[in-house]
């Protein structure tokens, strides 16, 4: 695969965005920013155009794809039914970071997009770059994360570069994303919000919005039974990303694809998550005890030989001694954590790391998200304290 990638920065304006909506229109692939991480577009209802997403990404087949709309109300033409409790989740969070998965309206998109289910899963971005091209474009744009299969989300256009030049027509620059990781995913069951992926909304924020009769059942700890983070090539492969290091790995992707009893489930929990190429192992507990915990790992690493390096919060970035210190922000602001995370975890592949000791963060609000990601990438793997 062979493709010119044409590179839209925000000096291009009007011209480069309306470029960008044509070359969707047209059935091509672009690359957007969205509040959340960079999506990689194409017109959903277009089963080419959104083979070329899966074929880009090396993305597996059955994993479907969420659909974007510039506008809350054409939610009715890929939806076949919209129940009150759904409408009230959009009315709080659209424009925003949260994925409905709804029964779709036959036709209304490409099989290719919904993987041949009989849900869809929409979105309105919080972006005014991305919810203009949309409207330019004409179509709802089906949009994965915008990096190869099995690498982080990209949160910069440099990343979506460095995944995807040559295989992609476009990448429109909006310069780094806002939240830094991916939608909250839910579907609702009968008065139930079920988060299939905890993300940029938090359980406490839907609860808010849903009322106390509704029930929030948030991913058992360690994972989610369902969503997943979309990523990866397929498990059960020895060669997928991430196989050889997670030997010992007890992530929700490593356990059986089974969930508890009843839960909706989507595709991608039969994939292995990224995770960086070195080890990577989570420390969680007291901060003194973290601390001790992360340097003995990080010394015994470097003793073996291998560069290592560390992921930990602001405050105790002064701490350690390593091959690489990246500090992800304050321990009591997860949200900065959350922003800064993916892209902290592309550079530990940068820099060559073979370990990385990363202390856990609160779980409160989106930390809930950042810790998700973080076990992902850690694959599950816990340094003791
Ligand atoms: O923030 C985001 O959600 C970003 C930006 C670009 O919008 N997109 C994103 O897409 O993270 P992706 O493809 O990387 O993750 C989509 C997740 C996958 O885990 C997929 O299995 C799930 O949503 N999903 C999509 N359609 C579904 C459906 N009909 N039922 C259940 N899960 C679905
Ligand atoms: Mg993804």
């Amino acid at each position: 695969m062979h493709t010119k990638t044409k590179y839209w920065t925000p000096a291009d304006g009007d011209a480069g965005l309306n470029e960008a909506a044509a070359a969707l229109a047209a059935g091509g692939v672009v690359a957007f920013p969205t509040e959340t991480v960079y999506g990689l577009g194409a017109d959903a209802r277009s089963e080419a155009a959104a083979e070329r997403i899966f074929a880009a990404k090396g993305r597996p087949s059955d994993n479907p794809l969420i659909v974007h709309l510039a506008d809350a109300a054409d939610v009715d033409a890929l939806a076949a039914e919209v129940s009150p409790l759904e409408r009230a989740l959009m009315a709080a969070f659209w424009p925003g970071p949260l994925t409905l998965v709804l029964p779709v309206r036959p036709g209304a998109v490409a099989a290719r997009v919904t993987a041949g289910l009989d849900t869809v899963a929409v979105r309105v971005p919080a972006h005014d770059i991305a919810r203009r091209l949309i409207a330019a474009a004409g179509c709802p744009v089906a949009a994965p994360s915008a990096n190869r299969s099995g690498r982080p989300s990209p949160t910069l256009a440099s990343h979506v570069r460095d995944d995807l030049d040559g295989r992609i027509d476009g990448v429109l620059d909006g310069g780094p994303t806002g939240v830094g990781v991916e939608s909250t995913v839910v579907r609702v069951l009968g008065g139930d919000v079920h988060i299939l992926r905890p993300g940029g909304v938090t359980a406490e924020q839907l609860q808010a919005a849903a009322g106390e009769a509704a029930r929030i059942v948030a991913p058992s700890a360690g994972g989610e039974t369902a969503a997943g983070d979309g990523e990866a090539a397929a498990s059960g492969s020895a060669d997928a990303p991430g196989a050889a290091s997670a030997m010992d790995a007890v992530g929700a992707d490593a356990a059986p694809a089974a969930g508890a009893a009843g839960a909706p489930r989507s595709p991608g929990v039969k994939y292995a998550h990224y995770a960086p190429q070195g080890v990577m192992a989570i420390a969680s507990g007291a901060p003194a005890a973290v601390r001790a915990a992360v340097q003995a790992a990080v010394d015994d690493a470097r003793r073996r030989g291998e560069p290592a390096g560390v992921l930990c919060c602001d405050e105790h970035a002064g701490f350690y001694s390593a091959d690489a210190v990246l500090a992800l922000g304050p321990r009591a602001a997860p949200a900065a954590a959350a922003q800064a995370l993916y892209a902290a975890l592309r550079e530990c592949d940068a820099r060559g790391l073979r370990f990385i000791a990363a202390e856990a963060f609160p779980e409160e609000g989106i930390g809930a998200a950042l810790m998700n990601r973080m076990r992902k990438a850690a694959g599950g793997r816990a340094l003791p304290v």
